[in-house]
């Protein structure tokens, strides 16, 4: 009597498994034997940021720049500060911006917005000698 209740226990046990088992769509399968982690590659990201399209200026700034750039953080240009910005446009825009590319002093190779473009970049920096 105990052997086939416990048997019974068992088969339905079994049966309850099976019917999960079944009931797990192509998707929840996929999912589950899908590769833990995947890799990360510096290129695929930056190809799927440009394929939604470039950030505004004002975008790129308020992610990236604005800590530094809004109260002159460690001697950094202020946003639309004339007085600020106009010794270093007398370098001409294109040294301004590739100081900004590739770093200057105090100032992270582009302001540590990674996985920004040029174009990107530059539309920041734009963005804040914009009316100067
Ligand atoms: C961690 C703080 C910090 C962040 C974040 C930052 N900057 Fe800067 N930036 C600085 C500092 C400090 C300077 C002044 C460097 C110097 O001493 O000449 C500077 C200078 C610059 C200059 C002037 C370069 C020159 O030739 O004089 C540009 C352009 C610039 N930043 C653009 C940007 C842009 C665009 C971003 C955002 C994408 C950004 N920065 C984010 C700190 C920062």
């Amino acid at each position: 009597m105990k052997f086939k209740t416990l048997l019974c226990l068992v088969i339905s046990c079994l049966c309850f498994v099976t019917v999960n088992a079944q009931e797990m769509s192509e998707e929840d399968i996929k999912s589950r034997i899908k590769p833990v982690g995947s890799v990360n590659i510096a290129g695929a990201q930056a190809a799927s940021a440009a394929a939604a399209g470039p950030r505004s200026g004002a975008d790129v700034y308020t992610k990236s720049c604005v800590a530094c750039h809004s109260s002159g953080v460690l001697g950094a240009p202020k946003l639309q500060d004339a007085a600020d910005w106009a010794p270093r446009l007398e370098q001409g825009f294109d040294t301004v911006l590739q100081n900004a590319i590739n770093g200057i002093k105090a100032m992270p190779p582009k302001g540590t917005c990674g996985d920004c473009s040029d174009d990107e970049i530059k539309a920041a920096i734009e963005h804040m000698i914009e009316g100067i």
